[in-house]
């Protein structure tokens, strides 16, 4: 039956559909049109205004998965310290896990990486340019192997 407990499934499921969404949608679309533009300046521009910009919604999309998800451990009249007690328990756990660590590499990525190869880019330093873009790639798939990750966990919590 619907009831508030259905929104809140609803936007935690939406939550996930913005994040993991918004980054296939980067990785596999916007990137790859940006990185056909034969200007290097415009391309930089295009894609830092475009990562900037899934940042936001990133972020929003980021505390409604914990907001929601701990409001629906509640609504299973469950508390974090039941967790790991069950299996759903443990994978609930698992995602809270992965969530933050791809968190974490968000923020490092958008405030510590890119700059970086925004900044060796300016300089013309090539061999740098090469080895934050490298940091980048790692960090991007790190973050969708967690995502995608989390994904599976929260499909396979109930049978
Ligand atoms: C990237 C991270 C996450 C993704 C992609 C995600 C995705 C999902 C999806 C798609 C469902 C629906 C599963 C179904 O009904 O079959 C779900 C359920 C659920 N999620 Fe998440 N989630 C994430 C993070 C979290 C976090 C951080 C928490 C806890 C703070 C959480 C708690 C829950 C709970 C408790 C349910 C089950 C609701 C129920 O038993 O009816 N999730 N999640």
């Amino acid at each position: 039956m619907d009831d508030i407990w259905t929104l809140v499934r609803f936007l935690h499921v939406l939550a996930a559909t913005m994040w993991v969404g918004g980054m296939l949608f980067l990785g596999l679309v916007a990137v790859p049109v940006a990185l056909k533009n034969p200007d290097p300046a415009e391309r930089r521009s295009l894609i830092t205004a475009v990562a900037k910009r899934f940042g936001y919604f990133g972020a929003v999309a980021w505390v409604m998965l914990l907001v929601t998800g701990f409001g629906l451990i509640d609504h299973r009249g469950l508390s974090l310290a039941d967790l790991p007690d069950t299996g759903y328990g443990r994978r609930i756990l698992a995602k809270i896990v992965l969530l933050i660590l791809v968190g974490v590499i968000a923020v490092l990525h958008g405030m510590w990486q890119g700059p970086r190869v925004r900044r060796a880019e300016a300089a013309g330093d090539e061999r740098a340019t090469r080895r934050w873009k490298a940091a980048g790639g790692i960090m991007d798939a790190m973050m969708l192997i967690g995502s995608l990750a989390a994904l599976w966990l929260a499909v396979s919590l109930i049978a």
